[in-house]
Protein backbone atom coordinates (compact mmCIF):
# COMPACT_ATOMS: atom_id res chain seq x y z
CA UNK A 1 0.00 0.00 0.00
CA UNK A 2 1.26 3.54 -0.97
CA UNK A 3 1.00 5.93 2.00
CA UNK A 4 0.48 9.40 1.95
CA UNK A 5 3.75 11.59 2.28
CA UNK A 6 3.66 13.88 5.48
CA UNK A 7 5.15 17.30 3.82
CA UNK A 8 6.46 20.80 5.71
CA UNK A 9 5.42 22.30 7.82
CA UNK A 10 3.71 19.01 9.71
CA UNK A 11 4.99 18.70 13.25
CA UNK A 12 5.36 15.22 13.26
CA UNK A 13 8.37 16.35 10.89
CA UNK A 14 10.09 17.99 13.77
CA UNK A 15 9.09 15.48 16.21
CA UNK A 16 12.13 13.20 18.01
CA UNK A 17 10.68 9.17 17.13
CA UNK A 18 9.87 6.53 19.58
CA UNK A 19 12.39 3.19 19.78
CA UNK A 20 10.66 0.40 18.26
CA UNK A 21 10.37 -2.61 20.76
CA UNK A 22 10.89 -6.36 19.84
CA UNK A 23 9.50 -8.60 18.61
CA UNK A 24 7.68 -6.25 16.92
CA UNK A 25 4.06 -6.32 15.84
CA UNK A 26 2.07 -7.31 12.39
CA UNK A 27 1.72 -3.29 11.97
CA UNK A 28 4.87 -2.60 11.97
CA UNK A 29 6.12 -5.62 9.65
CA UNK A 30 3.37 -4.30 7.37
CA UNK A 31 4.46 -0.34 7.81
CA UNK A 32 7.85 -1.36 6.45
CA UNK A 33 6.72 -3.04 3.64
CA UNK A 34 4.40 -0.08 2.70
CA UNK A 35 7.24 2.19 2.95
CA UNK A 36 9.24 0.64 0.94
CA UNK A 37 6.24 0.31 -1.66
CA UNK A 38 5.88 3.98 -0.85
CA UNK A 39 9.47 5.11 -1.24
CA UNK A 40 9.92 3.65 -4.69
CA UNK A 41 6.59 4.87 -6.29
CA UNK A 42 8.24 7.90 -4.90
CA UNK A 43 11.75 7.70 -6.81
CA UNK A 44 12.71 8.48 -3.88
CA UNK A 45 16.07 7.28 -2.00
CA UNK A 46 14.97 7.21 1.04
CA UNK A 47 12.53 7.28 3.96
CA UNK A 48 12.05 7.81 7.29
CA UNK A 49 8.80 6.37 9.46
CA UNK A 50 7.66 10.04 10.04
CA UNK A 51 7.02 11.11 6.82
CA UNK A 52 4.12 8.56 6.65
CA UNK A 53 2.64 10.17 9.82
CA UNK A 54 4.29 7.42 12.01
CA UNK A 55 6.29 8.09 15.05
CA UNK A 56 8.74 5.37 15.23
CA UNK A 57 12.39 5.17 14.42
CA UNK A 58 11.95 3.20 11.34
CA UNK A 59 13.95 4.03 8.02
CA UNK A 60 13.83 2.39 4.42
CA UNK A 61 17.00 3.12 1.71
CA UNK A 62 16.01 2.74 -1.67
CA UNK A 63 19.65 2.70 -3.94
CA UNK A 64 18.47 -0.10 -6.35
CA UNK A 65 19.55 2.10 -9.00
CA UNK A 66 22.97 1.91 -7.47
CA UNK A 67 22.98 -1.74 -6.81
CA UNK A 68 22.57 -1.79 -3.38
CA UNK A 69 19.69 -3.87 -2.48
CA UNK A 70 16.67 -1.76 -0.46
CA UNK A 71 16.53 -2.49 2.68
CA UNK A 72 15.09 -1.02 6.37
CA UNK A 73 16.38 -0.14 9.43
CA UNK A 74 15.12 -0.04 13.28
CA UNK A 75 16.12 1.58 15.67
CA UNK A 76 19.00 3.19 13.63
CA UNK A 77 22.08 5.36 14.56
CA UNK A 78 25.29 6.41 13.45
CA UNK A 79 27.86 5.08 15.21
CA UNK A 80 30.59 6.68 14.12
CA UNK A 81 31.47 9.51 11.60
CA UNK A 82 34.06 10.59 9.83
CA UNK A 83 36.24 13.99 10.40
CA UNK A 84 36.27 14.53 6.68
CA UNK A 85 33.19 16.03 5.63
CA UNK A 86 31.93 16.60 1.90
CA UNK A 87 28.93 18.50 0.53
CA UNK A 88 26.22 17.02 -1.52
CA UNK A 89 23.03 18.62 -2.76
CA UNK A 90 19.93 16.84 -1.08
CA UNK A 91 16.57 17.14 -1.22
CA UNK A 92 13.59 15.35 0.39
CA UNK A 93 10.08 13.73 -0.29
CA UNK A 94 8.80 15.87 2.89
CA UNK A 95 9.64 19.27 1.04
CA UNK A 96 9.02 18.59 -2.31
CA UNK A 97 10.73 21.20 -4.72
CA UNK A 98 13.37 22.44 -2.36
CA UNK A 99 17.11 21.57 -2.98
CA UNK A 100 20.30 22.68 -1.42
CA UNK A 101 23.95 21.94 -0.25
CA UNK A 102 24.46 19.84 2.57
CA UNK A 103 27.85 18.62 4.68
CA UNK A 104 27.99 16.36 6.13
CA UNK A 105 30.47 13.48 7.36
CA UNK A 106 31.89 11.93 4.51
CA UNK A 107 31.67 8.16 6.26
CA UNK A 108 29.82 6.47 8.77
CA UNK A 109 29.11 3.42 10.47
CA UNK A 110 25.56 2.83 11.09
CA UNK A 111 23.97 0.17 13.22
CA UNK A 112 19.75 -0.53 14.11
CA UNK A 113 17.95 -3.88 13.80
CA UNK A 114 16.23 -5.87 11.27
CA UNK A 115 13.26 -6.76 11.51
CA UNK A 116 13.54 -9.44 13.89
CA UNK A 117 16.03 -7.79 15.90
CA UNK A 118 19.25 -8.82 14.61
CA UNK A 119 21.72 -6.16 14.55
CA UNK A 120 23.07 -4.71 11.37
CA UNK A 121 26.00 -2.63 11.50
CA UNK A 122 27.62 -1.44 8.56
CA UNK A 123 30.49 0.92 7.59
CA UNK A 124 29.97 2.87 4.56
CA UNK A 125 30.68 6.30 2.52
CA UNK A 126 29.10 7.62 -0.86
CA UNK A 127 25.52 7.63 -1.34
CA UNK A 128 24.74 4.96 0.94
CA UNK A 129 25.93 7.22 3.44
CA UNK A 130 24.90 10.34 3.39
CA UNK A 131 21.08 8.70 2.72
CA UNK A 132 21.58 7.31 6.14
CA UNK A 133 22.82 10.26 7.90
CA UNK A 134 19.84 12.35 6.27
CA UNK A 135 17.41 9.45 6.92
CA UNK A 136 18.45 8.92 10.83
CA UNK A 137 18.18 12.76 10.98
CA UNK A 138 14.37 12.00 10.50
CA UNK A 139 13.91 10.32 13.50
CA UNK A 140 15.77 12.83 15.81
CA UNK A 141 12.96 15.64 14.41
CA UNK A 142 15.98 17.07 11.83
CA UNK A 143 14.64 18.48 8.35
CA UNK A 144 17.51 19.72 5.97
CA UNK A 145 16.28 23.10 6.71
CA UNK A 146 18.75 23.15 9.35
CA UNK A 147 21.40 21.96 7.59
CA UNK A 148 21.25 23.76 3.65
CA UNK A 149 24.15 26.04 3.27
CA UNK A 150 23.38 27.12 0.01
CA UNK A 151 19.59 26.73 -1.27
CA UNK A 152 20.24 25.37 -5.73
CA UNK A 153 16.70 25.37 -6.11
CA UNK A 154 13.06 26.00 -4.76
CA UNK A 155 14.07 28.55 -1.59
CA UNK A 156 11.20 30.41 -2.42
CA UNK A 157 8.45 27.60 -1.81
CA UNK A 158 9.43 27.45 2.12
CA UNK A 159 7.12 30.47 2.77
CA UNK A 160 4.71 29.60 5.52
NI1 LIG B 1 13.99 13.58 3.85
Amino acid sequence: MILKIATYPNKILETPCEEVGFPVPDAVRQLIKNMLETVRDANGIGLAAPQVNKNLRIIVVNLEYAGIPAFALINPKVAWSSKKTTEMEEGCLSIPGVFGMVERPEKITFSGQDINGKIITARCGGILSKVVQHEIDHTNGILILEKIKKYTQGKELLKK
